[in-house]
């Protein structure tokens, strides 16, 4: 049977986040006594007649199920599952392929045509085509706004609206949406709030304890932490997880394979340290590069130049470890990281424990995602210029990426 009950010994009104980390739902294996989680590879369980599911609608809630079939979830998966629900001090969880199979399953889930939602008009670019483009397919009808102003989120609310989905800090201008404002304008309208908080982690903010419904993770990302596996997660109630189980897992088959789920709780479990260090690197580098002549603007929410920066401290415990900045001559620097970077590997992607730079041109994510009409590119540029440099701070030591940016802004 499946233990639902996260009572490891360890309360977690008792004990800091850090140790929960660590420990959490972990027991020694009852045959061999290992303490490292054994990887079930099965992806079928034997059961009795009377115990299985004839469609996927009947095992929405697999609470008090065997394990039956891998899409709905597998026992190290499940583990996976409970431990980032512990994290994230969320009702449940489940996990997913990836971080885009976790936002496309809860919108797929809680929308339907004639229905209506609201996203952030800067995210992540694979949600906002997704949302933008294929959903008004689907008779959904989106609308893009600028999340970190609660007026245009207010403004934007109609009769149909079901779900307001945010990121925070977004990728890539790292605007911040101030989650307690926007989940108190939505009490009481039965409109839910999904917060994407992939470049946050547990670690920085905790979106459930601040009023949203669902939290999103790519995993893939900080999480994890070591670039080795793609996953996703969403954590909230009972009830919300078990209406998207069916459609994740079984409809989409967007499940997560158990080795994945394996690295991932690997990974997670040193997630504590590994934040701590980088976004102290990242804050020192961001500084840094705020004083360089070459620099014409950063954006990172540990710097009181950030628009938000009373809203960062209030909202985030460290302030990440991915920051964006501008440079006059945006294509000799691509060309400078692509070729003579000796600590950043040029590549899309974040959270690793090596540090990673891609440049987003404006012109570039104009055409392939955003489409702007001549007013939002010119708030876009406001913020990014004719483009940005990305960069996901790693584990490496500050004095040697700075001595390397130092090399390629000469
Ligand atoms: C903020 C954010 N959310 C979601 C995703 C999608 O995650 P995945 O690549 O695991 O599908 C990304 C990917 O970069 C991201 O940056």
């Amino acid at each position: 049977m499946l233990n639902d009950d996260f009572d490891t010994g360890l309360n977690p009104e008792t004990f800091a986040p850090e140790t929960l980390a660590v420990h959490a739902a972990i027991r020694p294996d009852p045959h061999t006594n290992a303490i490292a989680p054994n990887i079930v590879m099965s992806v079928n369980h034997s059961f009795l007649p009377n115990e299985g599911a004839f469609s996927a609608q009947g095992m929405e809630d697999i609470s008090d199920s065997p394990f039956l079939y891998a899409g709905w979830t597998n026992p190290t998966v499940r583990l996976l599952e409970q431990r980032l629900a512990i994290l994230e001090q969320a009702e449940d969880g489940l996990a997913t392929a990836s971080g885009m199979a976790a936002i496309t399953a809860v919108f797929m889930s809680l929308l339907k045509a004639g229905d209506h939602l609201v996203i952030s008009d800067v995210c992540y670019a694979a949600v906002y085509e997704f949302a933008t483009q294929v959903l008004p397919q689907y008779g959904i009808e989106v609308t893009a706004v600028d999340t970190s102003c609660i007026k245009s989120v207010q403004n934007a609310l109609r009769p149909s609206t079901k779900l307001v989905h945010i990121e925070t800090p977004c990728n890539p201008l790292l605007r911040l949406t101030n989650i307690q404002e926007v989940s108190l304008l939505l009490k009481n309208s039965g409109i839910l709030l999904s917060a994407d908080s992939t470049f946050s982690t547990p670690v920085i903010t905790r979106p459930l304890a601040l009023g949203a419904d669902l939290v999103i993770h790519s995993l893939t990302k900080f999480i994890n932490g070591h670039g080795d596996v793609l996953g996703g997660c969403v954590l909230g109630s009972k009830a919300l997880i078990s209406k998207l189980r069916s459609v994740a897992g079984i409809y989409f088959g967007a499940s997560l394979s158990a080795q994945s789920a394996w690295l991932i709780m690997r990974g997670m479990e040193t997630i504590y340290p590994r934040m701590k260090t980088l976004c102290e690197s990242a804050q020192t580098i961001a500084e840094w590069l705020e004083n360089h002549p070459k620099v014409l603007r950063v954006l990172y929410p540990g710097l009181a130049s950030h628009q938000q920066f009373s809203l960062a401290k209030q909202q985030m415990t460290f302030f990440g470890g991915i920051i964006a900045f501008q440079v006059e001559d945006i294509e000799l620097i691509e060309q400078r990281f692509a070729h003579e970077s000796r600590m950043f590997y040029y590549a899309y992607s974040i959270g690793h424990q090596r540090s990673l730079a891609v440049v987003l041109k404006t012109d570039d994510l104009d055409k392939s995602t955003y489409r702007f009409s001549p007013e939002q590119k010119a708030k876009f540029s406001r913020e990014a210029g004719k483009g940005v440099v990305r960069l996901s701070v790693g584990l490496e030591s500050p004095t040697d990426l700075i001595r390397d940016l130092s090399h390629l802004l000469r």
